[in-house]
């Protein structure tokens, strides 16, 4: 291997995990794991194995009944400790007891009155981007794979949900817990390992499709996303076979930061997706086109993260246009265009972060902006013009039969790319694309169109002349009109438009976080202050971060509730994840608040 991974401490000529079998006791009263877990490496080591850990109380090192040498270097706030064990005369499995810390990056423990049941305590991980070690030490980089099996004691009256096979539940140690086994045949990256527990209600979908939610949410979802089935099979055709068997989603408390998890068997939702409409189809379609592009084809370090998003967006898109329309999808790319945009403006047309390929870091999660999504997926759609959709096909069914169950990075994909299209170098400047910031000269790429949202523009243009939108005109549109509406109004319109708004897009009856995402930024800039209570529910409740930093920043920038912000986030910090808690520390430090 030529690369190294600057988010890991894992040296690959020390050799590669296999396999992991663990046995985790779930403590909610202290909030914290105590695993045993038996490593399998793919050789046996010789010397020195360098795992990646975070606050991982570490008890015992052992192999074949003897204690291994080990050591635990100072603490980094990003990587972590590095796990050093030393001396490895030709060992290929150890065995290793510890305990997580209630501090563990990875997992959010919530207390009864944080779920929806108000009854049951709930936990569950989030693992990307380098989350993975603050459960158990590991080779963190998605460039390592491995299977695993578990065996997880959870109290009575919770049950445990994995992304992996679910093969039986018995009875605990105690008389009051129970033991849910399951296991990953198919080898994952450290980050995709999940776990959840809480009060979990299970509904059949259709034959390989299901949902967990807790009792109170389950009807519901189960009714949104009956058509999951339906998706898989679109993927299919677009992407080859799906190899993990079952496509399950579990519908998370509303204090998840992300919108989706693509984890393998088991996507991890926002409770915000359900609608009510069967609305929010493309997050669902996003998180199962994962399945390939991420799961089973990989980016090898964090700096080739398009090649997970870039491709899954574009897949996303794809099987969208068959289940939805082109129409459809045209609207959303003119959307995306226009975000990615603001971003890029947001933190530099020539940051290193507007590339595709992104700069050695060491903290992966600073990169996730939405920048490789929609330049990823721009890229891609160029080269499919470049050959023509057929071909294009064809290439994407090789490229996942070539690398499935591999990591790549981005220059083994250009040189896969090269050797399959070559003309795809002669039509789309490729180098640019990947190595240059910002987006390259509009001429010079197949910008989006959308007639869609050219009634929309219209809308825009006309209240900008001072022409408000009447009722008939909006009462049609599509979700995705309404978005592209939100997001073409100047930030800054007459506090008294605010309401108005609000009423003519029937925002309350419709509930959709993502609607109130744009608009209540649109408030806080327009000082409609008599929003500041809902504001402050919606910022206390709501966890997807792509919902809220939009908001916190619109405070933070804006001179009537600069000051309101800080207090307000003190207020709200304790129901947020730990992920979202740093993300917007970050806003209000970088504005010396
Ligand atoms: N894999 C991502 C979520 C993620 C990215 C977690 C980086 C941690 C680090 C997931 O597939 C995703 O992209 N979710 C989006 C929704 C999607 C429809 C764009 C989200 O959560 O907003
Ligand atoms: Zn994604």
């Amino acid at each position: 291997m030529t690369f190294k991974d600057p988010a890991s401490y894992t040296d690959l000529t020390q050799g590669k995990i296999k396999h992991i079998l663990f046995r985790v006791n779930v403590d909610f009263s202290t909030h914290t794991l105590d695993i045993e877990a038996t490593y399998q490496m793919q050789e046996p080591v010789h010397g020195s194995l360098f795992l990646d850990s975070y606050r991982i109380d570490l008890k015992k090192a052992r192999t074949d009944g003897r204690e291994l040498k080990w050591a635990l270097d100072e603490q980094d706030e990003i990587l972590g400790e590095r796990l050093h064990l030393r001396d490895l005369e030709g060992v290929s499995t150890f065995t290793l007891t510890f305990k997580t810390s209630p501090e563990a990056r990875a997992l959010q423990w919530l207390n009864a009155s944080q779920t929806a049941g108000g009854q049951y305590p709930f936990l569950f991980s989030q693992c990307q981007a380098i989350h993975a070690r603050s459960i158990f030490p590991c080779q963190d980089t998605p460039s390592v794979r491995f299977s695993y099996s578990a065996e997880v004691d959870v109290p009575d009256g919770l049950v445990a949900a994995m992304a992996a096979e679910q093969i039986g539940v018995e009875d605990g140690t105690g008389h009051d817990s129970n033991v849910f086994r399951f296991r990953m045949p198919q080898p994952i990256p450290s980050y995709l390992f999940a776990l959840a527990v809480g009060n979990l209600d299970f509904r059949e979908l259709g034959p390989r499709t299901g949902v967990y939610a807790e009792p109170e949410t389950i009807e519901s979802a189960a009714w949104e996303f009956a058509e999951n089935e339906m998706k898989i099979v679109e993927a299919e055709k677009l992407l080859g076979p799906y190899l993990w068997g079952r496509y399950d989603l579990l519908v998370l408390p509303p204090s998840f930061p992300y919108g989706g998890m693509e984890n393998p068997r088991l996507t991890f939702l926002t409770p915000t997706a359900i609608l009510g409409t069967r609305g929010q189809t493309s997050l669902i379609t996003h998180e199962l086109a994962h399945a390939w592009t991420g799961n089973l084809v990989t980016n090898a370090t964090w700096q080739d993260f398009w090649l997970n998003e870039g491709w899954t967006t574009y897949a996303e898109q794809r099987i969208t246009e068959v289940l939805e329309g082109k129409d459809i999808t045209d609207l959303r790319a003119v959307f995306s265009e226009k975000q990615l945009i603001e971003i890029m403006q947001q933190i530099g047309m020539d940051s290193p972060l507007t590339c595709l390929k992104l700069p050695a870091e060491r903290d992966a999660d600073s990169f996730t902006t939405s920048i490789p999504y929609f330049k990823g997926c721009f890229f891609l759609q160029e080269c499919e013009y470049a050959v023509g959709r057929e071909r294009f096909d064809a290439f994407i069914q090789k490229y996942m039969a070539s690398f499935q169950f591999q990591s790549l990075t981005t220059e083994a994909f250009l040189d896969f790319l090269r050797a399959e299209l070559p003309e795809v170098f002669e039509k789309v400047d490729v180098e640019t694309w990947i190595y240059k910031p910002g987006m390259p000269d509009p001429d010079t790429w197949h910008r989006p169109q959308s007639h869609l949202y050219d009634e929309v523009r219209q809308a825009l243009e006309n209240y900008e002349q001072g022409i408000r939108p009447t009722r008939e005109q909006v009462q049609g549109w599509h979700r995705g009109q309404i978005f592209s509406f939100l997001q073409g109004l100047p930030h800054k319109i007459p506090a008294e438009d605010c309401p108005y708004f609000e009423e003519l897009l029937e925002l309350e009856k419709r509930n959709d976080a993502g609607y109130y995402s744009f608009f209540y930024t649109i408030c806080v800039v327009s000082g409609y202050q008599a929003a500041l209570p809902r504001i402050e529910q919606f910022l206390g409740k709501i966890g997807r971060m792509l919902f809220i930093l939009r908001i916190f920043r619109a405070m933070i920038e804006t001179e009537w509730s600069r000051d309101v912000a800080r207090p307000l986030f003190e207020r709200v910090r304790g129901r947020h994840h730990q992920i979202t808690v740093n993300a917007i520390e970050g806003l209000l430090k970088r504005a010396d608040l």
